[in-house]
């Protein structure tokens, strides 16, 4: 029989890439979201490219009654993957008493109903956030984590030290903490994708929507860091591969191929690509030139991270596998989309 996954915050950006990865699988999905930061019709996307239309609830996880109602008219879940959380940075600083309620509640309800649902396994989306500035590159799972430098980065390590505190206790599940690096692009389809609310933070929807128009220029923050070039330089990760290392997660847990309850892993390329760098590959990729201007510093940013990924190459078996290119022209392919659909 068919394993069966709930997935919050399902039909978000990397929640709806990994809902289609696992029913390609064959696991089975219930969503669950509140579409405070996504919509409806992400579902028509994940059906067109599956043929499986997920089971969906409306609801917030924030709620442990809603969560009660879940898993009473959907029993057997053997697995939750919880991406339901805010998460952005700069609003985090500006609310952050909303920050720590809504991510921490949707957490502590989840690990509490666990064992009275008899669901073993459970995936967290964590970050490289924890890691602040790292003493060296590529960075490695048993790097020290450093004192978080927004509200959002703290709840990530309270999250994952909540969960360690709970396995410690002897509560019969097993989880993993995927850290993952700076997710990018789209399904190759262009049929689900990132959707920013209002002017986007990240700077892959931001150089979109600037090579599409939207955006008269993109500010590139600093050249004056102690890099190669100049520009910081991160680990740009592919959302549909970054969506196949929770498959393998699952996979890990539910057919009981480790002994460890609890385990750490980098999702990342183990490349680190200059701001820079990353423009220059989407204009080969697409073709299309972005106009940009060097500006100053951005208060809070790393110089430099990337992942060392190899606990993840070996142990999970997963690797991420397309390249820059590709991943901008999935990026480019999915703005495009938007516009023909009237959306942005
Ligand atoms: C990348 C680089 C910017 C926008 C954040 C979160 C982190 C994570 C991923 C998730 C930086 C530069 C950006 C722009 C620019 N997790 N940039 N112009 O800051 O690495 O990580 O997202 O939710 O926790 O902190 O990602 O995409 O914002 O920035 O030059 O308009 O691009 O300075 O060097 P970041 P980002």
């Amino acid at each position: 029989m068919a394993k069966k996954i709930l997935v919050t915050g399902g039909t978000g950006f990397i929640g709806s890439h990994t809902t289609v990865e696992l029913q390609l699988a064959g696991y089975e999905v219930v969503i669950i979201d509140n579409l405070s930061n996504s919509n409806r019709e992400v579902l028509d996307g994940i059906e067109k490219i599956t043929g499986i239309r997920p089971v969906f609830v409306e609801g917030d996880c924030t709620d442990i009654n809603t969560l009660h109602k879940l898993f009473t008219e959907n029993p057997g879940i053997d697995g939750i993957i919880n991406f339901a959380a805010s998460k952005a940075v700069g609003e985090s600083v500006q609310k952050p008493i909303m920050y720590y309620r809504n991510n921490l509640n949707i957490l502590l309800n989840l690990l509490e109903l666990m064992p009275v649902y008899g669901v073993k396994g459970f995936v967290f989306s964590s970050s490289c956030t924890v890691y602040g500035e790292p003493d060296q590159n590529p960075i490695t799972e048993s790097a020290p984590t450093k004192k978080a430098t927004s509200p959002y980065g703290a709840t990530k390590q309270i999250c994952e030290d909540i969960i360690a505190d709970f396995i410690k206790s002897g509560a019969p599940i097993k989880a993993i903490l995927l850290r993952y690096f700076n997710p990018i692009g789209a399904h190759p389809s262009a049929e689900i994708g990132e959707l920013p609310n209002g002017v986007p933070q990240n700077l892959v929807p931001y150089l979109t929507q600037t090579a599409i128009g939207i955006r008269p220029m993109l500010n590139v923050f600093g050249n004056d860091y102690n890099t190669p070039d100049g520009f910081c330089i991160r680990d740009f990760i592919n959302v549909v591969d970054l969506a196949k290392a929770h498959v393998k997660a699952l996979e890990r847990m539910l057919e009981d191929k480790s002994d460890e309850a609890l385990e750490v892993f980098n999702i990342g390329t183990g490349n680190g690509l200059s701001v820079m760098q990353l423009i220059t590959a989407f204009e080969k990729a697409t073709g299309v030139k972005v106009p940009y201007k060097i500006v100053g510093r951005r208060e809070g940013d790393i110089e430099q991270i990337w992942a060392d990924p190899k606990r993840a190459n070996e142990v999970l078996g997963w690797k991420a596998e397309e390249t820059i290119e590709d991943t901008m022209l999935s990026a480019w392919k999915w703005q495009q989309r938007l516009r023909e659909r009237g959306i942005m």
